[in-house]
């Protein structure tokens, strides 16, 4: 039986919620009556494979060619388009450990032999170039990897991006994260060579999420084969949703300012409360909107904590490594306080 349906997605849906939710990856909702001015509707436009000045805004703000660029619904339709284009059944994939788990839900949905390499705590979630290389095999297709890194949020650098392209197969980078390093932010992986698949979308760090505004940059020939098995998928997008993505990224750094405000108060926050708990671990970073802790017992934690305190985290199991957990920043700095004072509270007992 193929492997069709994801656990994680599951319980995001149904069960993460909770008075002071610290389950969320992505930041607050940005109003739509917050965009300086509203495009005019329309229900239907010229988008068969694509809708151009929508694929033209994506592909100004990264510096390519638009015939690299595919839109998606949202990075999970982008990673999944690209595994199923790039991929046949049995054919081998090396993806970092702790991942994201849908990249493993739809990595094992399309038939792809899924081999991992650890990226460790105590090596502060780097990438260890000779661990990538040690699980590649003759059958290694992609390479896939997240930058900024979830759970840890941490950021991968263009030597080492530019080292794992070097070693054969392609490499997928998810770079849904990556804008949230605010300063000096770095240029897509796409630039470092053909070999480069990125994928991303407008929903983790601009508050937009519900516009589903993603999309694949690949080289126009990859990027071609996608759009035409997108075909059998999702026909064309939705047009209404194209218009307000293009309003969007006219106003890209408005929405992105006013998150940061939030996540720059919840990273403070969080360092506070990781100096006053010696019993939790994590690799603090920069950038990003995830964190990821280390609690022995993280999984009986996390229930009490729901149950008694009204707070929400995310489960290492979903990542593979159960004595973690994960929490979100740049939702609501207030909730993210209170949420980690219960959590400091039930750490002391
Ligand atoms: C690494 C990563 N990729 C993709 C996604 C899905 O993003 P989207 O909401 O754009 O589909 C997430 C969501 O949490 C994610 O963490």
């Amino acid at each position: 039986m193929r492997h069709k349906h994801s656990d994680y997605m599951h319980w995001a849906k149904t069960q993460s919620r909770a008075r002071f939710n610290l389950a969320t990856s992505g930041v607050g909702s940005f109003p739509l009556r917050e965009l300086p001015s509203l495009p005019a509707l329309e229900i239907n436009g010229d988008n068969s494979y694509g809708y151009p000045p929508l694929k033209q805004a994506i592909a100004a703000r990264h510096g390519v060619d638009p015939d690299s660029v595919v839109t998606s619904a949202g990075t999970s339709m982008a990673n999944y388009l690209a595994f199923a284009t790039l991929l046949d059944p049995g054919d081998e994939v090396v993806l970092e450990h702790p991942a994201y788990s849908l990249l493993t839900d739809a990595l094992e949905y399309v038939g792809a032999v899924v081999r991992r390499f650890p990226r460790r705590e105590e090596n502060a979630y780097a990438i260890d170039v000779d661990e990538v290389r040690r699980a590649l095999t003759p059958k290694t297709r992609l390479i896939v990897v997240t930058n900024l890194h979830n759970p840890s949020s941490v950021l991968t650098t263009e030597p080492t991006l530019r080292e794992l392209g070097a070693l054969g197969p392609r490499v997928l980078v998810d770079e849904v994260y990556l804008d949230a390093v605010y300063d000096n932010t770095p240029p897509t992986a796409f630039h470092l060579g053909p070999r480069f698949v990125v994928t991303s979308s407008l929903t983790k760090v601009y508050g937009v999420s519900g516009l589903r505004c993603g999309w694949i940059l690949a080289e126009p020939k990859l990027a071609w084969e996608m759009r035409r098995l997108n075909d059998i998928y999702a026909a064309t997008p939705a047009h209404p949703v194209e218009l307000l993505s293009v309003a969007a990224f006219q106003n890209l750094d408005l929405l992105r300012d006013k998150a940061r405000r939030v996540v720059d108060r919840d990273r403070a926050a969080l360092a506070d409360f990781l100096s006053g708990t010696p019993g939790i671990s994590a690799v603090r970073t920069s950038w990003g909107t995830t964190a990821f802790l280390g609690l022995p017992g993280a999984e009986s934690f996390l229930s009490k904590l729901r149950e008694q305190h009204e707070t929400s985290a995310v489960p290492g199991r979903f990542f593979g490594v159960p004595d973690y957990f994960r929490v979100g920043m740049g939702v609501n700095s207030e909730m993210f306080a209170e949420g980690l004072r219960r959590v400091g509270e039930l750490v002391r007992g």
